[in-house]
């Protein structure tokens, strides 16, 4: 496992100190997890289901108000350090990273909430633009920091709604809520069943009983731009219209793989569409099925789901990349996976896999040098255990 939370609390507030000058105003210092979906992908902005679970690996925030309208971030991964009056603050940065807390102070302004200046320093662990979510981390803690020291008292799920904002209205990428709801929302040891629509949530034990749960890296940088994910919501947007008036479903998510079957005349020569729509009512279906499979233990049948999720993905969603399936085709040669599967939004990024703790070595071991082989590109594996959501931390508590 290649990424540990690297500096303590302690150090980095000396980075803190060291950066941007020691003050009598206190730093605090909050910590949001990655995410890993584990079934569900691409339905959330449809209103369905996902399943996805907190990781070990984030972001950890240090912030100290200022008082005087100006706004340094910084960040440990980056060599940038950015400073911005309060005229500044409500216009992008760029293609730059410092959108991600932007958009979130620009929620923030939209409530009406007045903001006099912070002091930001960032540091995180999840690899970017893997399909870990660290911008939903980004945005989740600094959401959360921020309802902290100016005390606005939003819920936790209004935080999510002002990040998932965020990303829709400022940094222009039309995403779901899955990211965002699963970074403030983990649990240590769960997976949540999330209705997107709804917005309930159920945490399910993650009871692997001898089995692990790996995340592997393409690093193949991910290709996703905000355009090929926005047109994938345009192409279901379309497939709603087309459903609509014969079906009565107000949202895409709530079609039925049978629906679809009695009601396909109506893409005509729509076939993009119809595949999209396709993707989406049978991954609803999957998981409705692995969640109850996963607590019945039956981890045969989630692995069957995640392989059939996967394929869809590549076939009819087609969000999959040369390099996602030659590292899903090396690990289901391995004859003791169960499943795997691309995860997050695809176009490269990381697969997920299931497979027996003892096979993790051997695993690894063989896929990685297989893969370099066929790609030229180096993996990195992660063992994930499902960690906490987002949260504060004193500078004395260990992450
Ligand atoms: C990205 C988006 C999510 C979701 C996934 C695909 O991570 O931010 O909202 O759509 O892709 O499941």
């Amino acid at each position: 496992m290649s990424h540990t939370i690297e500096q303590s609390p302690e150090r980095l507030l000396e980075r803190f100190n060291h950066k941007f000058g020691r003050s009598d105003e206190a730093v605090s210092t909050f910590f949001a997890p990655g995410r890993v979906n584990l079934i569900g992908e691409y339905t959330d902005f449809t209103g369905g289901l996902v399943f996805p679970c907190g990781i070990n690996q984030g972001t950890t925030l240090l912030i100290r108000r200022t008082y005087n309208n100006q706004y340094r971030f910084s960040s440990t991964n980056f060599d940038l350090m950015a400073q911005l009056d309060q005229s500044e603050i409500s216009q992008t940065y760029g293609d730059n990273w410092i959108n991600y807390p932007l958009g979130v102070l620009d929620q923030f302004t939209r409530r009406g909430v007045t903001l006099d200046g912070f002091d930001c320093l960032y540091s995180g662990n999840v690899p970017n633009g893997a399909g870990l979510s660290s911008s939903a981390s980004i945005e989740i803690v600094t959401a959360y920091a921020l309802n902290q020291l100016l005390k606005t008292e939003l819920s936790l799920l209004e935080l999510v709604r002002i990040s998932q904002s965020a990303e829709n209205d400022f940094v222009g990428m039309q995403c779901g809520i899955m990211d965002q709801f699963a970074v403030a929302f983990a649990q240590a040891g769960h997976a949540m069943m999330l209705d997107c629509h709804t917005v309930e949530h159920r945490q399910v034990p993650l009871n692997l009983n001898g089995l692990s749960i790996i995340v592997t890296n393409t690093n193949q940088r991910r290709e996703l731009n905000e355009s090929a994910y926005n047109h994938r919501v345009r192409e279901c947007q379309r497939a709603l219209e087309l459903l609509a008036p014969a079906t009565g479903i107000t949202y895409l998510g709530q079609l039925l793989p049978e629906q679809l079957a009695e009601h396909e005349d109506l893409f005509a020569n729509d076939t993009v569409p119809l595949q999209r729509a396709q993707h989406i009512s049978d991954e609803n279906a999957r998981v409705r099925a692995a969640v109850p499979a996963l607590e019945a233990g039956n981890m045969q049948a989630f692995g069957e789901l995640m392989n059939a999720s996967h394929d869809s993905l590549r076939d009819l969603f087609e969000v999959s990349s040369d390099a996602l399936n030659q590292l899903v085709k090396l690990a289901r040669e391995q004859s003791t996976v169960l499943g795997s599967r691309l995860t997050g939004a695809g176009f490269g990024g990381c697969t997920v896999s299931l497979l027996p703790s003892t096979d993790v070595e051997p695993f690894i071991n063989t896929v990685g040098p297989a893969y370099t082989k066929a790609t030229g590109l180096t993996a990195d594996f992660y063992t994930i255990q499902p960690g906490d959501g987002v949260r504060s931390i004193s500078p004395d508590t260990s992450l």
